[in-house]
């Protein structure tokens, strides 16, 4: 980074955005930051966390899904004459949006984004936040080389963002692609900043109200920390080797087969023994249509609530059953280290939302 540096950072209220930004300003006492927003007040709570770092944030104004992102003019002049490095970390990650919304968001949002970046005279680089789920349905060894399933997607998220990766890679924008697997916890102590689709179908299996879970027992489900993605993209967005490359940062190797992973589950609710005493059965590992066949039956017939439960997690669980390895090479050698194994903090994030009743009562509070 040089002492001129002004980086915008899109999605800063969130967990990626907001990590990122903290650990850049930390790193750089020059650096100054915009951050687009598109609620001041979030904004206002968000900036609290940040201590004195927000005084070297101006928020701006805007909104990925309305045209020109909703910028004033006054304040698109001063992106444009200011801003030399972008973050784009902003998304709807909700994974059960109608394609057209999700696109509008994740898509057209970025096409926005890069319209914004080809103003800004002083741009170095555009680092775009995706996931390395947008290989979609594809199984095996993925490649950070690798974009575009022949197989499809099993959601609008991840179509949506697999479509705005190729406008960034499209764009004349010295870019950057970071690709995140799952973000379980912050670091390796296992806490949890944000609830998510994992968290939530372990619910539905410590309440004991499926009786079968997609994919096999050496099927690999890949995880990652917060710490080790945003320290990674804070790192490595301006680093000169980065320039048009796409990093997974996965756990890659060191992910965790799904046999393993709901092993260690069910050991850690036995250990108490109002659990134990309700009886509840492991859930069977079976194939994605055996499981698809269940889903569907008890959704059309069966208790009204379950069926939204299990309507809800229909948009991620078939990624259980499509293991995936996530080759780490370009990102493993950009960051300079891999991520945490998995096995060195699934218990203890399994602890932690236990604890926390996974979270019921803050995203009730929400
Ligand atoms: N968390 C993960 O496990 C994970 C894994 C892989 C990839 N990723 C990627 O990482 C990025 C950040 O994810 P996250 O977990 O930090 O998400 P998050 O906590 O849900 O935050 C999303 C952020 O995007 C902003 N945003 C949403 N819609 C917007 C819009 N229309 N205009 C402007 N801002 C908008 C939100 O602002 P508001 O405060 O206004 O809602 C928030 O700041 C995303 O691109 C996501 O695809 C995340």
């Amino acid at each position: 980074m040089t002492d001129h540096d002004t980086v915008l950072v899109t999605g800063a209220t969130g967990l990626v955005g907001g990590g990122i930004l903290m650990r850049m300003l930390r790193a750089n006492p020059r650096l100054r930051a915009f951050v687009l927003v598109r609620d001041e007040i979030g904004w206002h709570a968000a900036s609290h966390r940040l201590g004195n770092l927000a005084e070297r944030i101006v928020p701006v104004r805007g909104d990925m899904t309305v045209v020109g992102l909703g910028l004033e003019d006054g304040a698109r002049r001063r992106l444009a004459e200011e801003v030399t490095m972008i973050v784009h970390a902003a998304a709807d990650t909700s994974f059960s949006r109608p394609l057209d919304q999700a696109r509008l968001a994740n898509t057209q949002g970025t096409r926005e984004l890069l319209s914004l970046s080809r103003i800004c005279g002083g741009l170095r680089r555009f680092a775009y936040v995706s996931t390395a789920f947008v290989a979609g349905r594809h199984r095996g060894l993925i490649r950070e080389m690798d974009n575009g399933p022949a197989e499809g997607w099993v959601n609008s998220y991840e179509q949506s963002k697999y479509e705005a990766e190729a406008l960034v890679r499209a764009s004349a924008a010295d870019w950057v692609i970071f690709r995140p697997s799952t973000i379980v916890c912050r670091g390796v102590e296992g806490s949890i900043p944000q609830i998510n689709a994992v968290h939530r179908a372990l619910r539905v299996y410590y309440r004991g109200l499926a009786a079968m879970m997609p994919g096999g027992r050496e099927d690999l489900l890949d995880l990652v920390t917060a710490d080790y993605v945003n320290d990674a993209i804070a790192r490595v967005t301006l680093d000169p080797r980065a320039s048009r490359r796409t990093l997974h940062l996965c756990a890659g190797s060191a992910a965790l087969p799904l046999g393993e992973l709901v092993d260690t589950a069910y050991e850690l609710w036995a250990r108490d023994p109002m659990w134990r005493k309700r009886g509840i059965e492991k859930a069977v590992l079976t194939d994605l249509a055996t499981y698809t066949l269940f889903a569907n039956a008890v959704i059309e017939t069966g208790d009204a609530r379950l069926g939204a439960v299990l309507s809800s997690l229909s948009h991620f669980i078939p990624q259980l059953a499509l293991s995936k390895q996530f080759d780490t090479t370009v990102a493993d050698r950009l960051v300079g280290c891999a991520a945490p194994e998995v096995r060195t903090y699934w218990s203890a994030m399994l602890a932690h939302l236990l604890a926390g009743n996974w979270g019921v009562v803050s995203e009730r509070a929400a």
